[in-house]
């Protein structure tokens, strides 16, 4: 293959990536919380119930902002349910996954796990079934000094201190016919607007995220945002995009290319909140949350009345983890507009990590997670990538090497993936303005086939590595990248 360029200059940034960039999204689903994370009593689990090899596992991801309860449960959701004794919580049946809830995991548990895990809590409100007032309450329950009913009963549930949730969520694609409590735009921004306002009046410091449009395919795409931006004015800080990706064809040089597409979707969210804000003459400008993401295509099915089912535990290869790889880039590459994202989910439901009793199983997305985690603070350097193309039979043309860049003072990250199904790639990384001077430390994530996955029996069969085959050269890097890899490599300038 021809050799492939990548030219950065420190003046060419789009400025800070913000951390929340690399958060989660945890979920009532299937093994998500309930023997994921959540397994009071049980062997494996600590002195608070949580499970510690999967708590240890996500450790790694340093994970920031962590979306909950849902999802589509959270439609269903009455978060009243999810608090006080424990004993006393209803169980009942959740309506999204027809599945069985408990509710003993709830408010008061996932902040003690957002605690624990040094996550930023970001929570989704009931705009399904729940009146907008409800919405409200929980913002008093988690974010007001007491003196009033509903701060006062988390201080009667153990905790006085306000808990301080920045981040709240109007809802779960409300622009789906699936979801519960599914309206059309105009009903949703009603809805929306008279939650976000007794939010906001209940904390002022609290930042908002609207329902933007769950997928590219929906009629309503960008309609609906529209729509909702327009209706919500100035109480927006953000709107969210969803977006679930998959090799339904077979085809493995499409499905790298979806990174085309992701573009695509951020640029024209981007543009519709551009184009709002001009419209309203507006100073606040709406940022983007990309609060799901991930490839999702294989596993899916209904809970059947079950307690804790296992629901939508997708076993993950290599190609799924380039394609990983391909959204962190995108991320990157749009930090200017882009401010937070959450790969969904986070243990057994579409997943890096899956458990079994008290094991653990890392699968290959999990790898990307951790390479881009360790490297992720700084500017977003724009990538010029020349070198060898082709074009994907439903995404359209790309590099073959998929590139992003974060300068980090006097350390240059870059994240690299080569697409090739069957060629090295010799790269040469080019930072004009400064001299590379010395690799610090990188990482490489390759296997024998694109279809190569982990498995309990065979649990490191795509793991990454610490990267080889890298030199400097007159103040430029060079690197050789093997077919089906991804690469994350700091230098220092
Ligand atoms: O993450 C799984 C499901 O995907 C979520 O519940 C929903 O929001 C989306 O459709």
């Amino acid at each position: 293959m021809e050799p492939t360029t990548i030219t950065l200059h420190s003046d060419y940034n789009l400025g800070a990536v913000d951390p929340r960039v690399f958060g989660g999204f945890m979920e009532h689903l299937g093994r998500c919380i309930y023997e994921g994370l959540f397994d009071p009593g049980k062997e494996g689990t600590d002195e608070d119930g949580f499970c510690v090899k999967p708590v240890e596992a996500l450790k790694r991801l340093k994970m920031t902002a962590m979306r909950y309860p849902g999802g589509n449960f959270v439609s269903g959701y009455h978060w009243m349910d999810g608090v006080g004794p424990r004993d006393k919580r209803p169980t009942r049946r959740d309506m999204a996954w027809q599945s069985i809830e408990t509710n003993h995991f709830g408010t008061d548990e996932y902040i003690a796990l957002c605690r624990k895990m040094d996550w930023t809590p970001m929570i989704t409100v009931n705009l399904g079934t729940g009146p907008p007032e409800e919405a409200r309450n929980w913002v008093e329950y988690c974010n007001c000094p007491t003196g009033t009913a509903y701060a006062d009963m988390r201080k009667l549930n153990g905790s006085k201190d306000p808990y301080d949730v920045a981040l709240w969520c109007l809802g779960n694609e409300m622009d789906g016919p699936w979801q519960i409590g599914h309206v059309p735009a105009d009903q949703y921004a009603i809805r929306a607007q008279q939650a976000a306002k007794m939010m906001q009046d209940t904390d002022q410091k609290i930042e908002l995220v609207v329902c933007g449009s769950s997928n590219i395919s929906i009629p309503t795409y960008m309609d609906w945002d529209r729509k909702v931006l327009e209706y919500l004015g100035d109480l927006s800080d953000y709107i969210s995009l969803h977006r679930y990706v998959g090799n339904r064809d077979e085809d493995t040089p499409d499905f790298l290319a979806i990174t085309n597409s992701i573009d695509q979707q951020i640029e024209d969210t981007a543009a519709v909140c551009r184009f709002v804000q001009a419209k309203r003459r507006s100073k606040k400008p709406v940022y983007l949350c990309f609060d799901e993401w991930n490839v999702w295509y294989r596993e899916g099915g209904s809970g059947e009345g079950k307690f804790a089912p296992h629901l939508l535990e997708e076993v993950y290869n290599l190609e799924d983890a380039l394609v990983v790889a391909g959204f962190l880039n995108s991320f990157i590459r749009h930090a200017d507009v882009l401010k937070i994202a959450n790969i969904a989910q986070i243990v057994n439901v579409i997943a890096p990590i899956l458990t079994r009793g008290k094991d653990v199983l890392i699968q290959s997305i999990f790898y990307p997670l951790e390479m881009y985690a360790r490297r992720r603070e700084g500017l977003s350097l724009q990538p010029v990538i020349s070198g060898p193309s082709y074009e994907g039979k439903t995404n359209g043309e790309v590099t073959v090497i998929d590139a992003s860049a974060i300068l980090n003072e006097d350390a240059l990250n870059v994240f690299a993936t080569n697409r090739s199904v069957n060629e090295h790639s010799e790269l040469t990384i080019i930072l004009s303005d400064r001299p590379i001077s010395k690799l610090v430390d990188g990482d490489l994530l390759t296997g024998s086939s694109p279809k190569a996955a982990n498995s309990y029996e065979q649990p490191n069969v795509v793991k990454s590595v610490p990267i080889s085959g890298v030199t400097i050269e007159e103040g430029k890097a060079l690197v050789t990248l093997p077919p089906m890899s991804v690469a994350a490599i700091t230098f220092g300038l």
